[in-house]
């Protein structure tokens, strides 16, 4: 706990039961993952503010709960293809908490759900893809999400990159790269990056602030 007598985001993921913390959670069995360290690190200072922050990966609604005790200004807009509301119990009453159904893997979704935060969600800062794991669904939402939903200067990350590593697949690095660069009609422009960090089974994207090279592109579909 700090000085103001909140908790840091690692002492919530504890506390919420996501295995995002440094902390091993013995009731569920999770190895501890440490990723909550580095959001903290790298985005904590957004604290205070009024942003949209979305998670792909909802499960029992652990870790939304954490980031809406932390981010208490901001909105929490979780995605999961599926949605079981018995399992999330009080957060689904939440008016900072927006649960949405669908495939991290489907265009046609996250194009309609690009539609779904225009109607009066503040800026996109930060996205977490902790969903289905699979290489080619992380490529194909980040493609989509970094270039056409999150704002300039957010943070994308995408964790758990082991996942396919384990099932005997290369590592998604070339898919993110190469979706990096972002395609309009005529070709390719210099991707729209700040930087890259490379954590422990985890990789952190951030973009870069708006310049006008662009700006004249960014609603482009
Ligand atoms: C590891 S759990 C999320 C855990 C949660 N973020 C936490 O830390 O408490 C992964 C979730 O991703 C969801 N999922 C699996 N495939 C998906 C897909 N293609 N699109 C969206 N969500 C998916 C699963 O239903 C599951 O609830």
């Amino acid at each position: 706990m700090n000085a103001k007598g909140d908790f840091s985001l690692n002492e919530l993921a504890f506390i919420h039961g996501t295995d995002k913390g440094s902390k091993q959670i013995e009731r569920a069995n999770l190895s501890p993952k440490n990723y909550a360290v580095h959001y903290e690190q790298r985005f904590g200072h957004l604290k205070n503010d009024e942003f949209t922050l979305v998670e792909i990966g909802v499960n029992s609604g652990a870790s939304i709960r954490m980031w809406h005790e932390y981010f208490h200004r901001a909105q929490i807009v979780g995605i999961d293809i599926r949605i079981d509301s018995e399992k999330l119990g009080d957060i689904v009453d939440s008016d900072r908490i927006h649960l949405v159904s669908g495939d991290q893997g489907d265009i046609r979704f996250l194009s309609s759900f690009k539609e779904y935060l225009r109607d009066g969600f503040p800026p996109v800062a930060v996205i977490v893809d902790d969903g289905c794991h699979k290489r080619a669904s992380q490529a194909r939402s980040f493609e989509y999400l970094f270039h056409r939903v999150l704002d300039h200067g957010g943070y994308y990350a995408i964790e758990d990159l082991q996942a396919d590593v384990q099932k005997g697949e290369d590592l998604l690095m070339g898919e993110i790269v190469e979706a990096i660069q972002w395609r309009i009609p005529n070709g390719v422009i210099d991707p729209p990056v700040e930087w890259i960090r490379f954590y422990p089974r985890m990789v952190m994207i951030r973009k870069a602030h708006l310049i006008e090279q662009w700006s004249n592109l960014q609603e482009t579909d």
